[in-house]
């Protein structure tokens, strides 16, 4: 199994994005996730595809943007354009879910689907074929720093048999309340891919975290 660390800029100092940025990339992650919240479908407001743009020459490491904006499909273009490489959305903030997973393809980026602590797995029913990122929430969206939902330990367990039975190598990624302390159970539950931005960017030394993380993972069996 191979694990990645995907930094949340959320939690970013915003006032010097790029810089932080390089910092956590030099300190280990794996990928940049870039949370898009647009005050209608979540409760908060970030940042959109100029900012995107804007760090894309910065780095060379992968950028999975987590859209949390509805409707959803009209923002597309401009993300890929903006050099995402990963594309991720909820279903509740598309009409035609499938059509959306292959716009996001036809604009050259790998497709995710975002699933709220309440909403079931069944949305991967007839599509799962299609995606490179199954996207478990552990956290209601739209604040970094809230506790992590156990039960999302459950719904991880329940999505890594279904990517398990696909065949296919979609990452199985995990968002809200990821620690140093919980993230070898949330490994063991199935997740490969760990969202965490208080933990890392709320400390001083983001190698001494990201490294303290890979600790924590290296002790999960391998299954
Ligand atoms: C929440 C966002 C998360 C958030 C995670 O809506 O999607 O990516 O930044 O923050 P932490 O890791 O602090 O829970
Ligand atoms: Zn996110």
């Amino acid at each position: 199994m191979t694990y990645r660390i995907a930094p949340s800029i959320l939690s970013a100092d915003f006032a010097r994005l790029g810089e932080e940025l390089q910092d956590v990339i030099a300190a280990g992650a794996d990928v940049v996730h870039f949370d898009v919240m647009d005050n209608h479908y979540v409760p908060n407001l970030t940042v959109g595809p100029l900012v995107c743009a804007a760090i894309r020459p910065l780095i060379k490491t992968p950028i999975d943007v987590h859209l949390m904006v509805k409707p959803v499909d009209r923002i597309i273009p401009a993300f890929a354009k903006a050099g995402a490489n990963i594309i991720s959305f909820h279903p509740e903030a598309s009409e035609h879910v499938d059509r959306t997973i292959a716009f996001i393809k036809e604009h050259g980026c790998k497709a995710g689907l975002v699933f709220n602590p309440a909403t079931p797995l069944h949305h991967l029913d007839h599509v799962l074929d299609k995606l490179d990122l199954v996207l478990i929430m552990s956290v209601n969206p739209g604040f970094a720093g809230q506790t992590f939902i156990s039960e999302a330990l459950n719904k991880l367990r329940a999505a890594r048999k279904r990517i398990a039975g696909s065949g296919r190598d979609i990452w199985l990624e995990v968002d809200g309340g990821v620690k140093t302390d919980n993230i070898a159970d949330i490994a063991r539950a199935g997740a490969d891919t760990f969202v965490a931005g208080s933990a890392i960017f709320g400390t001083a030394d983001y190698k001494a975290t990201i490294s303290a993380m890979r600790a924590a993972l290296a002790k999960v069996p391998k299954n």
